[in-house]
């Protein structure tokens, strides 16, 4: 088939270069000429393991190729999929600017029948409303989709070759057959509903996905002050098929380009016929203050006195595998440390550069590697899970911090690391390895 997509970020480079590697011809196009420019120059725009290699492949195959032409590739292609960014709001609400002036630019270029497909995660209606809005710029006969995405960033790749289902909303028959032939490839698991369903599947399933997180963080709030094991907690409740083992490990909470904002866009969706959806608001409020664990952990080793302390950050972007520090836990944390005359060394091994954009104050000292971060600090906050934090020396690490206080705000250490060491360390939820370091541990 040949396909257009529209928007080269995290998700439509990743989708146009798989729709590529499953045999489709396929035409990548972005408004953003630098994004074109080093596409086209080989280079990835984001970090993805092993996107840089499938892409050289598709294109040495001559079915990859990568634009700013948007009305040249809708006129080669049957099929145009929408995948530029619907960010959220001040109100909450998603910003559909983009979608909106990419659905026009389409209209504008249309020579036939097409099909419209939006990727992009878009409240409900938004489908429709996009139809009329492309009928007022053309005659051209074409199909609106809606076909959600769920890819995650760090495994975009196998997410799309092997999804766990794909959704496709449809009015005509005829192209959601086409959609359906164009995904069968990759799974068996195909749900064909209408538009309005379709829209509301991402946000559910998002929603859901946030709930799960919030709700194992709070279960992990209340192990510390009973003295149970989090971690052991989510895997007994895992084992139960009703409840399953993903979204249970507790931490500081969620970020990214998705769950927050999906999350704030639901509630106003809701909001908007007047329904309060009061599950999810509170989701959104634990999932905001658990971050402040970090800075409470900090402030209680230090009886209260941050100011002029130096304090090591080891990972800003939202999880391992990415750089995308959209709504990082760390951006706030590392805000407030600097706002209380805190001294912040940080690293991150991926996402740096795209973290010092997004946080755009002085006050940080921005660093090279993770034991250069750490030397001369009075406490290290692992605030992302990166392989390489998990597989350091805790003895050498110890050796280079001014004290060994360690707050693991995503629960990479155990036990067995921490043998021998003589740190104090603050994990999520798990009061008994608290405990169980040589350091007396203050009650929480
Ligand atoms: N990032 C994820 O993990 C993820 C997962 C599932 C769904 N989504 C949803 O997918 C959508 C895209 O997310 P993303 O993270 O890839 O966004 P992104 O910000 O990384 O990329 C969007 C791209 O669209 C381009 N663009 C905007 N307007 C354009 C236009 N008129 N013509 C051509 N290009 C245009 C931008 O230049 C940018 O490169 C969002 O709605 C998001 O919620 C994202």
């Amino acid at each position: 088939m040949n396909i257009t997509v529209i928007g080269t970020g995290y998700v439509g480079l990743v989708s146009g270069i798989c729709y590529a590697e499953l045999g489709n011809q396929v035409i990548c196009v972005d408004k953003d000429p630098r994004k074109i420019d080093m596409l086209n120059a080989g280079g990835i725009p984001i970090y993805e393991p092993g996107l840089q290699e499938l892409a050289t492949a598709n294109r040495t195959k001559g079915r990859l190729s990568f634009t700013t032409d948007l009305p040249s590739a809708v006129t080669q292609s049957d099929i145009v999929i929408l995948a530029v960014g619907t960010p959220p709001l001040p109100s909450g609400e998603a910003n559909l600017d983009y979608i909106d002036e990419a659905a026009l630019e389409i209209a504008q270029a249309m020579n036939g029948y097409k099909i419209i497909a939006v990727k992009s995660t878009v409240p409900v209606g938004t489908n429709e409303r996009l139809g009329q809005l492309i009928r007022t710029r053309t005659n051209h006969p074409f199909d609106s989709i809606s076909l959600p995405e769920f890819l995650r960033e760090g495994s975009a790749i196998q997410d799309t070759l092997q999804p766990d289902r794909i959704i496709i909303g449809a009015e005509s028959e005829s192209a959601a057959a086409t959609m359906t032939a164009l995904h069968k490839p990759l799974t068996d698991q195909i749900v064909v509903t209408d538009i309005r369903s379709a829209e509301m599947i991402k946000y559910a399933s998002n929603a859901f996905l946030a709930t799960k997180i919030s709700f194992i963080n709070e279960i992990a709030n209340i192990c510390e002050k009973v003295g149970a094991d989090v971690t052991k907690v989510a895997e007994g409740m895992g084992y139960d098929k009703r409840i399953g083992p993903s979204f249970l490990k507790a931490g500081i909470g969620y970020g990214g380009s998705c769950f927050p904002k999906d999350t704030s866009a639901l509630i106003q969706i809701a909001g908007n016929v007047d329904y309060e959806f009061k599950l999810l608001r509170s989701v959104v409020e634990v999932n905001r203050d658990q971050r402040f664990n970090v800075i409470r952990k900090l402030e209680t080793i230090f009886e209260g006195d941050l100011q002029g302390k130096t304090v090591a950050v080891w990972g800003l972007a939202f999880k391992p595998n990415t750089d995308d520090v959209r709504d990082s836990p760390a951006l706030e944390i590392i805000q407030h440390l600097v706002d209380n005359g805190v001294k912040v060394k940080a690293y991150d091994p991926i996402a740096m550069d795209n973290f010092r954009a997004l946080f755009g104050k002085d006050g940080v000292e921005w660093c090279n590697e993770a034991m250069e971060t750490a030397r001369g600090a009075d406490a290290l906050c692992l605030l992302t899970e990166w392989d390489e934090f998990a597989e350091v020396d805790l003895g050498q690490l110890q050796s280079v911090l001014k004290r060994p206080i360690l707050i693991d705000g995503r629960n990479v250490f155990n036990e067995e690391h921490l043998l021998g060491t003589d740190f104090i360390y603050y994990s999520v939820g798990r009061p008994s390895l608290n405990q169980g370091v040589k350091q007396p541990m203050p009650i929480l």
